[in-house]
């Protein structure tokens, strides 16, 4: 136990009270007429009096203590109450031989005639020391949370060679309690106090090194901290534990201090508020929040180690040892009851990763037989993701070659950090004023033609259309729509009659018609013939058009590369029609083409309405409708919009972070190039794979159409076996189109040139090991 710090092993000091007030009175000049010994473990503490009254608190310090550690008390002392003022730390008072206030020396004084020990004094702080934990109010618990976090902060910057002593209650020196369980004299909190010394060896000390690390407080718990009447902390004093160690040590010492007689669960709600509170000033890392109930549990056990053989070795009263230590083991008790994991998960929040099948049991219990059924035969457990990267629970990873949502790549740390950051600070809706979806409204409209001018947010694409469709039928006073053959643009009563891909024959509604899309695979209905049969059959029926929607890259149709010279066709004679153009972008847009931010940029077309969706947030939801405002001002005059979420600050400011990422990283030309790329890799590995009959797209919006051999017959049977052999072989797909024949890729716009030979790879194996290679 050589390694213990000395002033452990040594006796505290013993001056009585008549030597303390005349202490006080002789070096620091405090007016004192008694003293109170108010019981320390180290050292000696008194409360000085003057008629009775609170004059000051004086220190003795035990006789092992360093002169270092003292004045490092002192210089972190000044150096908090110039970074945060406003916390309440307990400065000591300059003794009367003293000049300098910059001088730590300044701050102790030798005392004791056989046995010199240095003495410090403060003033008296109000408030109450050693309040009852469990009689603290939830928001006070919050509140510690919060001040603790604030010490922290404001020691961020310090530093001090004393600090890098070892004392056995600092987190990192858990494991030289072990050399204390023999001391233990309970062996059921021996065995307790060991398990958690080995969780520690395989959940906390792998990730040590990793840990953010500082000089800490060290030990701040109700010992150490003066309430006011609230119970909030009005005094932190007592810096004598402060060392450099991790973070949250200090987090792990207040839970496990306000825990203490708290009942069954209360112990974790209590833990989370202490958490929460902190995190309002610091969030904590992935790391730190995956140990922290270990790194409470291990000061809880370490403080039963410590407490145990320093009543042993008689420097503690045992029965008052014994009083702490019951407290102390029944807080160990709960976590290991419940469970290290289960603990790990109740204080964080961190839920751990169940199986693949339990899920997708209790998926269809709570979903119901109506929810779009998993994607492959062997669904994706996703665990976590960046940039075109999946990966499974199994830490698999997956090139993600479908998923048009994370738009610049999953998790993108500046799209992740705007929704942090922007949360922390304020989330509320449009009617209070607040500049992030001005912002972004305004970039929005500088990347679109002139005329379209206004804004109006919402939160998902079906949101987008239906405000669009709702808009055109107010303005054109008509009730008819047309849309492509099996389009998709949402889930809403006004729009799911233009989803033909997801409605039955039955559920088609007259005021829809639908055509089919130019196929120039198959050399089919390349002029604009469908189109206007379709606007015909309107028309007959006394239902004029109000609006045309078109996804410029018809994903739901098989993804189609339709001309400009067909399109402008079609809008021209739409707007002869009197009907309005809704240019659905929410899957073409934000740079999914590579040619222009808006997939209608391409065909050179002026829509009424421009709608976005998906990308738009890197999967944070939001959307919008860009259009007009010659048509809101009449409707202007009749209602107004209002969406709750839409635009709200955090959704802005996802979707300023997503425009600023695609300009930082030059997203449009670096997907012109992987697309191009692609099509061509794809085109040259099944040049002589009779199934594959075309491979055709516009950047990364991409379609492999796979057909019968020697025919363009579709076989959807061939494409759905192709795309679970794709996953098996580590790339993600899907399959579009009418006839579900078509393979859809269309990735992240992360993927670049590099992930090129991954995807042809795993197609070729894939075709390969389903005999379709030929
Ligand atoms: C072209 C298109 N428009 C609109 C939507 C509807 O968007 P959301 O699912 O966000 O409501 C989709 C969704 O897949 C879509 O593909």
């Amino acid at each position: 136990m050589d390694s213990i710090d000395a002033v452990l092993t040594t006796h505290p000091p013993r001056f009585d009270e008549v030597e303390a007030a005349a202490i006080g009175g002789d070096v620091f000049g405090v007016v004192a007429d008694g003293a109170v010994n108010l019981g320390s473990e180290r050292d000696q503490t008194f409360l000085l009096t003057s008629s009775r009254a609170p004059a000051a608190v004086l220190k003795v310090s035990n006789s092992a203590e360093s002169t270092a550690n003292l004045d490092m008390e002192a210089l972190v002392v000044a150096h908090i109450a110039r970074v945060d003022p406003s916390l309440p730390v307990a400065r000591p008072l300059m003794h009367l031989a003293a000049a300098d206030p910059d001088a730590p020396l300044s701050y102790r004084a030798l005392v004791g005639a056989s046995q010199a020990h240095w003495c410090r004094a403060y003033p008296v702080i109000p408030g109450r020391l050693r309040c009852n934990p469990s009689e603290l109010s939830d928001r006070a618990v919050i509140a510690w949370g919060e001040t603790v976090a604030r010490l922290a902060r404001a020691m961020r910057g310090f530093s001090h060679p004393s600090a890098h002593r070892v004392l056995p209650w600092d987190l990192k020196a858990v494991p030289m309690v072990r050399g204390m369980v023999a001391a233990i004299r309970n062996p059921e909190w021996s065995t307790a106090v060991e398990q958690v010394l080995d969780r520690y060896d395989t959940a906390i000390a792998p990730r040590w090194e990793s840990l953010r690390a500082q000089v800490v407080h060290g030990d701040l718990n109700v010992d150490n901290a003066i309430v006011d009447d609230d119970g909030m902390i009005s005094g932190i004093i007592d810096f004598g534990d402060m060392s450099h160690t991790a973070l949250i040590t200090d987090l792990a010492s207040v839970i496990d201090s306000l825990v203490l007689d708290r009942t069954g669960d209360d112990s974790f709600r209590i833990a989370r508020l202490v958490l929460d509170g902190y995190q309002r000033v610091t969030p904590l890392e992935a790391d730190e929040l995956l140990v922290i109930s270990d790194a409470w549990a291990a000061r809880a056990a370490a403080g039963i180690a410590i407490g145990s053989w320093r009543s042993a070795e008689g420097l503690e009263d045992p029965e008052f040892a014994e009083r702490d230590l019951v407290r102390l083991y029944a807080v160990l008790r709960r976590i290991l009851d419940t469970g290290f994991d289960e603990a790990a998960q109740r204080v964080s929040g961190i839920s751990p990763m169940r199986s693949r099948d339990e899920l997708i049991r209790r998926r269809e219990d709570v979903f119901g037989p109506a929810a779009e059924p998993l994607t492959y035969d062997e669904p994706l457990l996703a665990h976590h993701a960046s940039g075109v990267w999946m990966y499974d629970a199994n830490g698999d990873r997956f090139l993600d070659a479908y998923n048009n949502v994370p738009c610049v790549g999953h998790a993108h740390p500046r799209v992740s950090e705007a929704i942090a950051r922007q949360s922390r600070l304020v989330n509320t809706h449009l009617r209070y004023l607040h500049p992030t979806a001005i912002e972004l409204a305004e970039r929005l409209l500088a990347t679109c033609p002139a005329g379209l001018d206004t804004v109006l947010f919402v939160n998902s694409g079906s949101e987008a259309n239906d405000l669009a469709w709702r808009l055109a039928t107010h303005v054109t006073g008509r009730r008819g729509a047309l849309c492509t053959h099996f389009a998709y643009h949402g889930i809403s009563e006004a729009i799911a009659p233009m989803s033909p891909e997801v409605l039955y024959k039955q559920q088609h509604s007259d005021h829809v018609e639908r055509w089919r899309p130019a196929d120039a695979y198959r050399g089919e209905h390349l002029d604009a013939s469908q189109f206007v049969e379709a606007l015909a059959r309107l028309e007959s029926k006394e239902l004029p058009p109000a609006a045309v929607m078109l996804d410029g890259i018809l994903q739901s149709d098989g993804v189609q590369v339709l001309t400009p010279e067909y399109v402008r066709d079609l809008a021209r004679r739409t707007h002869e029609a009197g009907a309005l153009w809704i240019a659905d972008e929410v899957q073409g847009g934000h740079g999914r083409t590579g040619e222009a931010m808006w997939s209608f940029q391409r065909f050179g077309i002026k829509p009424d309405f421009v709608t976005l969706g998906k990308p738009m947030g890197n999967g944070h939801p939001i959307a919008a409708v860009i259009t007009r405002r010659e048509f809101l001002e009449d409707f202007a005059d009749a209602t107004v919009i209002f969406s709750t979420f839409g635009g709200n600050p955090v959704s802005a400011a996802a979707g300023l972070a997503v425009l600023d990422v695609l300009e930082d990283e030059r997203v449009l030309p670096r997907v012109a190039a992987a697309g191009q790329m692609l099509r061509t890799a794809v085109r040259d590995a099944t040049r002589d794979v009779s199934c594959v009959g075309d491979v055709r797209g516009m950047g990364l919006a991409n379609g492999i159409e796979i057909v019968g051999p020697g025919s363009k017959t579709p076989d959807p049977v061939a494409a759905s076996n192709i795309k679970n052999a794709m996953k098996r072989n580590g790339v993600l797909i899907g399959t579009t189109g009418a006839a579900a024949n078509v393979l859809k890729v269309r990735p992240p716009l992360a993927f670049t040139e590099r992930e090129v030979p991954v995807f042809v790879d795993a197609l070729v194996a894939s075709l390969r090991g389903l005999d379709l290679a030929e």
